[in-house]
């Protein structure tokens, strides 16, 4: 049995790529695993206007329930509330070169799109190091992610050696990232990334409305002009997003071959994609409803989380502290 541990950023509605990187992925590991899933509002704030990030968390919880996380299976908790993760990073800042976070390539493009250049906050350039005191500090040996957070996983098992050797301990253990097999969803626009901030994201309790429309408006073939032209089907996002969402596989790779030969409509190939995209949605809208309209019952499921998560991380920064004996006065 692994521990499970992962979060999300409370920055927006979680949409399509939380929910092919890793949300999938949780839904079926909490029946066997341990698991624990984090609204991560502390790293949401190295970059994120506070009141944003506070009326977001409520949101992600919802979803978090609406998609079939079951508090029962899973600990859901709010990283703020766990103050044991920022201790253990303020460890771990010592663990860690300036040089080194400044190679993570994920932090880079980050930094890049936000135009940040030498103006980036200290908080954000480490936001890596606290990602690795949050799986630390619960020994998570399984974090399911999506590809772009792979050098996350890499510098937290970096930084978890490090400890240990820095302690002549085996306090601390190295964990693995879970990645989907089919590689990152791209915006609806298909570009690289789906992101609420980059305005290319369909949330996931977007409204059947909102569905027909980012299907309409997403990218196809641009070379596809007549309906007998050969297709492209490589780098064409309904049909990526087919690969993702629709159960019946050999009817897409069907219709990949109809549609590179010529003679298949991209309205055609939208239709269906739309109709996979009302049926995955529609029982998640419907989930997510009740819980939206008792957000005490949701707020108490939390406090329930936060108060397990809490001795989880306050057994491990015991160890931590008496691994490196500044456990004074016990
Ligand atoms: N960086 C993750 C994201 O942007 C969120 C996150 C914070 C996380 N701490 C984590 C993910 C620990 C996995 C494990 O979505």
């Amino acid at each position: 049995m692994h521990t499970v541990l992962t979060g999300d950023r409370p920055t927006g509605p979680l949409h399509l790529g939380h929910y092919v990187g890793s949300l999938r992925n949780r839904v079926e590991l909490q029946s066997r695993h341990r698991q624990f899933v984090m609204i991560a509002d502390l790293q949401a704030l190295t970059d994120t206007d506070p009141a944003k990030v506070r009326s977001n968390v409520l949101e992600v919880a919802y979803d978090y329930l609406a998609v079939g996380l079951d508090p029962e299976k899973s600990t859901l908790f709010i990283q703020s509330q766990v103050t044991e993760l920022a201790e253990l990073t303020v460890f771990f800042l010592n663990l860690v070169s300036l040089a080194r976070l400044e190679r993570n390539p994920t932090v880079k493009e980050e930094i890049r799109q936000r135009g940040f250049e030498r103006d980036v906050p200290v908080g954000f350039l480490t936001y890596p190091v606290s990602q690795a005191a949050d799986i630390a500090a619960f020994k998570a040996t399984l974090v399911p992610v999506g590809a772009d957070q792979q050098p996350m996983i890499e510098q937290t098992n970096e930084i978890v050696r490090r400890f240990n050797a820095l302690t002549a301990s085996t306090t601390l253990v190295e964990c693995a990232a879970l990645v989907p097999a089919q590689g990152r969803l791209p915006g609806l626009d298909g570009s690289a990334k789906m992101g609420k901030s980059l305005g290319n994201a369909l949330a996931l309790s977007a409204s059947p409305d909102e569905i027909r429309t980012a299907v309409k408006q997403m990218y196809t073939d641009r070379n596809h002009l007549r309906v007998q032209d050969p297709g492209q089907v490589d780098g064409n996002v309904v049909f990526t997003y087919l690969d993702a969402f629709d159960a019946d596989a050999a009817a897409v790779d069907e219709l990949k071959a109809r549609y590179r030969r010529g003679g298949l409509a991209d309205t055609v190939v939208k239709r269906r994609l739309e109709d996979v995209l009302q049926a995955t949605l529609a029982p998640i809208r419907a989930r997510r409803a009740p819980y939206a309209r008792d957000p005490g019952a949701v707020r108490t499921m939390l406090e329930e989380g936060c108060a397990r998560a809490r001795a989880v991380a306050a057994a491990t920064l015991r160890e931590v502290r008496q691994a490196l004996g500044i456990e004074y006065f016990a």
